[in-house]
């Protein structure tokens, strides 16, 4: 039936249909991290498995007309967090700049983020989000590039943000730009836990010093990782030492944390820090021991592990 005041068939108005794209865009953890040399660029180079999970913020991607000469970011979700920078200096932006000039790409778009990764966590949030950006700019703009490309520019983006592109299980080299996929591990819970102060990544890289690091060989870590074995003497992270210098509170609450897990009998099998801080993982079980219960300043939050499909993005764990 034809809707009175409408026009219809010749003189109707064309309203382009726009595709717009919502994404997860998932945490990781480092299931352990070993720091292997310092390199004459000032980065490092690193050896460890990271892996996706379930905790993540959400990114929503609306294509502008082509008369937008600008991305525009907004944030919501965690009013500290809402503070995040929105320009340029924003790794979604970063992202979609790569993108257009790797891609001859001109468009722009307005970017929603609802945002519950805190930043300074080892998380890599920010890093995720511009992986995120990067599929779903390519996913817009009809797969123009491969994973493979993908991959290649998100290095230009963050030593992280390769790692976002692999199916969410994968040993990490270099500075982070070498990402060998793996297959999904042995599943297990964790509960992710932060105190209010982040650290900053560049910071605590400055104070690792090699004679404090661990001698376990990665490719022996991998094997026991890849077997579930999820231990202290497993999960090794070589800039937990820089971090626990730098606020010494991480490292009191990464053993509070252990020590609580025993106690309670919450069936933690290992308690470590993530990436460069200041998140704590205790993996083996989500339950929350009583000093985080009594602690509003605590993040915490339980997730697990979470691979995406070949040909698929990362689906929202909390849709079903
Ligand atoms: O690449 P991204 O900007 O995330 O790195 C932030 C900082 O962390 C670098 O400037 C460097 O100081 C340090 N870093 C490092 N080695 C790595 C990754 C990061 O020294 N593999």
């Amino acid at each position: 039936m034809a809707v009175p005041g409408r026009a219809r068939g010749p003189h109707r108005v064309p309203v382009k249909a726009m595709a717009t794209l919502d994404l997860f865009s998932p945490a990781k953890i480092n299931l352990f991290l070993r720091v292997t040399r310092k390199r004459p660029d000032g980065f490092h180079d690193l050896a460890s498995v990271f892996q996706a999970v379930s905790f993540g913020d959400t990114l929503g991607f609306d294509p502008l007309p082509a008369s937008a000469t600008s991305d525009t970011l907004t944030v919501s979700g965690d009013p500290e967090l809402e503070a995040l920078p929105t320009d340029d200096s924003n790794l979604v932006i970063k992202a979609l700049n790569v993108f257009r000039e790797r891609t001859g790409s001109q468009t722009r778009y307005a970017v929603h983020l609802t945002k519950r990764i805190p930043t300074g966590a080892g998380l890599g949030g920010g890093s995720g989000n511009a992986a995120t950006a990067l599929w779903a700019a390519n996913e817009l703009s009809g797969r123009p590039a491969g994973t493979d490309a993908l991959v290649d520019w998100a290095a230009d983006v963050g030593s992280d943000v390769p790692f976002f592109l692999s199916t969410g299980t994968a040993m990490v080299t270099g500075r982070g730009e070498n990402v060998e996929a793996m297959p999904s591990l042995p599943p297990a819970a964790m509960l992710l836990v932060k105190p209010p102060e982040g650290v900053p990544t560049p910071e605590i890289f400055k104070r690792f010093s090699l004679e404090n690091a661990s001698d376990a060989d990665p490719e022996a870590l991998r094997r026991e990782i890849e077997r579930g074995v999820y231990v202290d003497g497993t999960t090794v992270n070589d800039l937990e030492a820089p971090a626990f210098a730098y606020l010494p509170k991480l490292g009191d609450l990464k053993a509070r944390l252990a020590e609580a897990g025993r106690q309670e009998g919450l069936g933690y099998t290992s308690v470590f820090m993530s990436g460069s801080g200041a998140t704590i993982v205790c993996l083996g079980a989500d339950g929350v021991p009583e000093l985080v219960r009594q602690d509003p300043e605590l993040f915490r939050t339980p997730a697990t592990f979470l691979n995406r499909p070949d040909d698929a993005w990362y689906a929202d764990p909390n849709e079903t």
